[in-house]
């Protein structure tokens, strides 16, 4: 089977999405993502799951018995928000949720695009909408997430704690692969094609690990010659980041490295409320949720920006096949931030609602329906 493509069974019928807004911010921006979805005319069938810290905190369930069996047998997607609550101060609800998900799917990639929408909303001095448009492939489901190691005389002076970085060559192999794969099929926003593939790691410091990414990736390179490539140490390229984010195109790297790079590519978006994501196992069900945490201090004041949860929705019917719905919720809210019709933290004046009322006006424009 082609790896990139759904499995045929799951590209016939409406398409089944499980909803799970989580904690803090994720409870106000997923209803929005939710509300454009709808207006999109998209032919999903939505079911909304409690699971987060209130729920956690009620009952002391974090996954239901059976919880990702469930998931991956009775829907085609899932559309996530965020998990983390003060009131959690172990973190094991999103632990054992986000990461469960994540490591018990085996959804190995984990795909964030970069794209600048405006020049006002990026930092950097002289960037233009056209330099920045690339997108980090991030493992995981291996590294230092795996928390494979142990605390030894805890509370002692003596204490030691270690933190193994876990990589197979089955999941470097694959996770490598996937960003070439990406890179030959996928296209710019300018519909220029994509060229190149940058591998990124640490391995003149953490050589074992370092070894079997540098091995592979020559390997795997060897398969795609069309395909130009590249290498640059994690510290280099957070410089090169914010000098010149122009060069990038497809840059894969290990969950912990993708993480860090991935909220200082949020910051030349406009910041952590416009990044998508999806965490993604060709042909299994996947996930799809915005870059930015759960955002305590902000929570239940209808100010969280929900354009990353909207253009995440976008990604997920993209995903499920839908182009047309979600191509028109991408220019839905390109328009709205044209129009500064967004919350405050990337310059505009408006709540999370209203914001994301914008988009939905705009879809159902696109769409010829009027929704006055
Ligand atoms: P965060 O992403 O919640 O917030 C970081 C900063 O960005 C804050 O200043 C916040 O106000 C701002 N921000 C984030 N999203 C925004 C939005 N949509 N609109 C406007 N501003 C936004 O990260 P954090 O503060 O490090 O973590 C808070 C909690 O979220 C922690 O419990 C953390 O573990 C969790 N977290 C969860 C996820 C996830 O579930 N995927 C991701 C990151 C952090
Ligand atoms: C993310 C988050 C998570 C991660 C946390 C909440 C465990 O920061 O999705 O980027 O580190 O992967
Ligand atoms: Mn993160």
């Amino acid at each position: 089977m082609d790896p990139l493509e759904a499995s045929p069974e799951k590209t016939q019928k409406k398409k089944r999405v499980a909803v799970i807004p989580g904690d803090g911010i994720g409870q106000e921006v997923i209803p929005q993502a939710v509300k454009v979805i709808q207006a999109s005319g998209a032919g999903v069938e939505l079911t909304a799951f409690d699971w987060g810290a209130d729920r956690y905190l009620r009952d002391q369930t974090t996954v239901p018995p059976g919880g990702f069996a469930m998931l991956g047998r009775d829907f085609d997607a899932i559309l996530v928000g965020a998990f983390g609550d003060p009131r959690v101060k172990t973190n094991i609800h999103a632990k054992e949720i986000l990461l469960g998900m994540r490591f018990t799917m085996d959804l190995y990639a984990n795909v964030r695009p970069v794209r600048l929408l405006d020049a006002a909303l990026c930092p950097l001095k002289g960037i233009e909408p056209k330099d920045i448009d690339f997108v980090v492939i991030r493992e995981n489901t291996e590294g230092v997430y795996t928390d494979a190691g142990g605390v030894f005389k805890q509370g002692t002076p003596d204490e030691i704690a270690t933190q193994e970085d876990i990589n197979s060559r089955k999941g470097v192999e694959r996770i490598i692969r996937y960003a070439f794969e990406y890179c030959a099929r996928n296209k710019k926003l300018d519909s220029s094609p994509r060229s190149k593939v940058l591998m990124c790691d640490k391995s003149n410091a953490m050589t074992h690990a370092g070894g079997l990414w540098q091995r592979t990736f020559k390997e795997v390179s060897a398969e795609y010659s069309q395909i130009a490539t590249q290498h640059m140490y994690v510290d280099a390229l957070a410089m090169q980041m914010v000098r010149d984010p122009r060069q990038f195109d497809v840059i894969v790297t290990n969950n912990m490295f993708g993480d860090i790079l991935t909220d200082l590519a949020a910051g030349l978006q406009g910041g952590l409320g416009m990044a998508a994501s999806g965490n993604i196992h060709p042909g299994k069900t996947s996930m799809f949720e915005p870059v930015h945490g759960s955002a305590p201090p902000i929570a239940g004041k209808n100010m969280a920006n929900p354009f990353g949860a909207i253009l995440t929705a976008a990604m997920m019917l993209g995903h499920l096949g839908m182009t047309s719905e979600a191509e028109k919720i991408e220019t839905a809210v390109l328009e709205a931030v044209r129009q500064k019709k967004t919350t405050q933290d990337i310059g505009g004046s408006l709540g999370t609602r209203e914001a994301a009322d914008s988009v939905v006006e705009s879809v159902a424009r696109q769409s010829g329906v009027s929704t006055r």
